[in-house]
């Protein structure tokens, strides 16, 4: 019989909630009925953004944060009942990732601001929650968890094919022809775009990527961006805003030292991000046929058109060609984790994480 799950995703660009409501049948692979997004009030998103470092009375500020979003949280639950026309009741679980604030597997933890109880409480579903965790807890990254979904849904016998979400990091998953699975973090997708955006335009990100389009890629500039050792370092290895933030720009700025105009600066930044992900793909899934885009930064034309350019000879395309729209994949990854957990089915690739085995992810708090 078929069962219902939803799932929630905020991520690093710290834009939203993103939300699906999927039915996954005995096969386990999802079919997303409907979709809610909201975005963050600013209040929201500034605190979350300063939670990101250190300062002053953090649990407090913390608890009030997580109260915050789960309040977010319900109204995008209620808006894919509505939306679908099913009751809670109908909904087994509710898999909710929170928003990430640190993220530091090394040091043997990862932090998601979460209230999954307000959540279970209010909306009358169990709740599945804080699935990081545990692959942190058995050495792994903890992080991309998505790989095994992608390898469920876009999987393909015989063939490889490389899947890149486009979020606030880019995280590329590589389904190789043999049945292997590999993949990890290649860099910042929107982040450093999107801070340059809103302090020179405004604007919280740059729409299709106009603004990048109209300036000139720097190429000493990319010289000095490249050097940082996290693109070069072998994986398991994920990242976040804790590496690639405002500091680590300006530092990079001051590096190259000659004064650039803001939007070659960010052609350039849109180059790094294409550069990153193409050389990962290169490296690990060069015999792909095809590249799969999802997350936000797929609707950036100049960042679709640039990993074309950098990709001759493979199909570069929305994950929406092969059945899920990309703005509802990371989403209904995490609708799958929770399906996996109340399966009592892995949900992390050791081989992607570094985690010593497979494991079951997350806690439950039931209805
Ligand atoms: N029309 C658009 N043109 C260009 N960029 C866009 C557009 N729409 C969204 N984006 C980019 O996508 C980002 C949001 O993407 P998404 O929600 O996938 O990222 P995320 O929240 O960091 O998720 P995750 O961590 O799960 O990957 C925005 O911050 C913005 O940079
Ligand atoms: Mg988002």
């Amino acid at each position: 019989m078929a069962e219902l799950f939803a799932g929630l995703m905020s991520g690093t660009s710290l834009d939203g909630v993103d939300g699906v409501l999927a039915e996954f049948s005995a096969t386990g692979i999802p079919k997303v009925v409907s979709h809610a997004y909201r975005a963050f009030p600013e209040a929201l998103r500034d605190e979350l953004l300063a939670l990101n470092s250190s300062g002053p009375d953090e649990l407090h500020r913390s608890a009030l944060a997580a109260s915050t979003l789960a309040t977010l949280y319900v109204e995008v639950v209620d808006e894919l009942l509505v939306l679908a026309k099913v009751k809670a009741s109908a909904v087994r679980a509710v898999g909710s990732h929170g928003q990430t604030v640190r993220h530091r597997p090394t040091l043997g933890y990862t932090w998601q601001i979460n209230n999954p109880a307000v959540l279970a409480e209010r909306s009358g579903i169990a709740v599945v929650a804080d699935f990081r965790s545990r692959d942190v807890a058995a050495g792994g990254q903890g992080a991309p968890l998505v790989a095994a979904f992608h390898r469920a849904l876009f999987g393909c016998a015989g063939e490889t094919r490389a899947v890149l979400n486009l979020g606030g990091i880019s995280n590329l998953t590589a389904l190789l022809a043999d049945g292997q699975t590999t993949g990890f973090d290649c860099g910042p997708a929107n982040v450093l775009m999107d801070l340059w955006s809103l302090r020179h335009t405004g604007q919280r990100f740059d729409a299709d990527g106009t603004w990048a389009a109209s300036g000139t890629i720097q190429p000493p500039l990319l010289e000095v961006l490249l050097k940082e050792p996290y693109f070069t370092a072998p994986p398991p290895k994920s990242t976040g805003r804790d590496l690639f933030n405002a500091h680590w720009l300006a530092d990079r700025l001051q590096r190259h030292g000659v004064a650039c105009s803001s939007e070659d600066v960010q052609a350039t930044l849109c180059e790094l991000t294409a550069l990153t992900c193409t050389r990962a793909i290169k490296a690990h899934a060069g015999d792909a046929s095809e590249l799969l885009v999802c997350g936000g930064g797929a609707l950036n034309k100049h960042l679709m058109r640039r990993l074309a350019v950098h990709l001759p000879g493979m199909a570069v395309r929305l994950t929406d060609d092969r059945g899920l729209p990309a703005q509802h994949v990371e989403a209904a990854a995490f609708a799958w984790l929770a399906y996996r957990h109340l399966h009592g089915e892995p949900g992390n690739l050791s081989a992607v994480t570094g985690a010593m085995g497979p494991r079951v992810l997350g806690a439950l708090y039931p209805a």
